[in-house]
């Protein structure tokens, strides 16, 4: 139980907390990665912490069909679907977007796990929000018409209940950390959606953690990240009744940054690439285009910059997203970039 909410633990915890011997040598730090991506069910990753809380709640309620919304290849909804199926239920996404002119990458695997996923075209007339809050009203509709108790799930599970997910992880590091005996460990999470934020801050605030956490944003936020973080923030708060941590952590000690989103959500970025392929060469470990590759870029250009000390303890949270590196526009880059490594002989 945590702040009077239960989950149903499929995760099979800890995840791995390993040292990157090859990077921190290179770069001269002490680089750990936790390994939030090795996380069971359709490819794993970050969601599935969230989902622990999610579908408790959800089955409390008596769900008979998880509906969530996002990008066409949102992982997120991936791993919506795939708990629903594991846990006998139906799963649907909802995605204002275009169809990417293949079924590939996540929305091959949301085809193979036998779900539905209703794309909306942009009309450039309506907003993006309105058109996703018609067709998930239009979707819903029809489901309970044919006798389905919809549990609607936002964007990346990240409300209240799916914060939880991410308090756990912060409670987990700490002990990980704490049996390694590092000491003033900075941990650095991408910051999408921000749940997976919001949950370890909650987490290493609430539970007085030694740790420190850095977001790094891999789209720009309206309104600036800070103050988007520090209502998140704020509003779980109030939800689980921690109106005094608001006070304990105003809106400058939040350690995040927008440097690092290269203009869009979901780009292809050459430097982006670039990072993927020094992780995956220096420690076989796939990150993804969208969320990680972004992310640990940024975390390199820190480290280049002196943001990031020498010797300094850093964890770089893996938290998934591999299925992306098959989305069409970012697969068509990489094979342009790395089919030099193919001899037909
Ligand atoms: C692989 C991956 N990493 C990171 C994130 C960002 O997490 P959050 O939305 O909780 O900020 C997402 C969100 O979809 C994701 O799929």
């Amino acid at each position: 139980m945590l702040l009077g909410h239960e989950k149903i633990n499929f995760l099979h915890l800890p995840t791995p907390l390993e040292r990157l011997d090859n990077i921190s040598d290179d770069l001269d730090i002490n680089l750990y990665i936790k390994r939030d991506d090795l996380t069971p069910l359709a490819a794993g990753g970050n969601k599935l912490r969230k989902l622990e809380y999610l579908l408790k709640d959800a089955r409390d309620k008596g769900a008979t069909l998880l509906l969530t919304v996002g990008g066409a290849q949102t992982n997120h909804g991936r791993l919506t679907l795939a708990v629903a199926r594991k846990y006998g239920l139906k799963g649907a996404i909802v995605a204002v977007d275009e169809y990417p002119g293949e079924l590939s990458a996540n929305l091959l695997l949301d085809g193979m796990m036998g779900c539905d996923v209703w794309l909306k075209k942009p009309d450039g007339v309506h907003s993006e929000g309105q058109l996703m809050k018609q067709t998930v009203a239009e979707v819903t509709a029809r489901y309970e018409a044919e006798g389905e108790k919809v549990y609607y799930i936002p964007m990346g599970g990240s409300n209240e209940i799916g914060s939880l997910g991410y308090y756990d992880c912060a409670v987990e590091l700490a002990a990980q950390t704490s049996e390694l005996g590092l000491k003033n460990c900075r941990v650095v999470t991408t910051v999408g959606s921000m749940g997976t934020y919001t949950g370890l801050l909650l987490g290493i605030t609430n539970e007085k953690l030694p740790l420190h956490l850095t977001g790094i944003s891999i789209m720009p936020h309206k309104g600036g990240l800070r103050t988007a973080a520090k209502e998140q923030f704020d509003k779980v708060c109030d939800y689980f009744g921690l109106e005094a941590l608001k006070a304990d952590v105003p809106a400058d000690a939040l350690d995040v940054t927008e440097e690092y989103e290269r203009g869009a959500y979901n780009n292809p970025c050459k430097e982006v690439r670039e990072a993927m392929y020094y992780m995956a060469e220096k420690e076989a470990i796939i990150l993804d285009p969208c969320y990680t590759g972004k992310c640990f870029a940024g975390l390199l250009e820190m480290v280049k910059k002196g943001e990031i000390a020498r010797g300094e303890n850093v964890i770089f949270m893996h938290t998934g997203g591999m299925p992306g590196i098959n989305t069409p526009f970012h697969r068509i880059e990489i094979e342009r970039e790395r089919d030099k490594f193919i001899h037909i002989v």
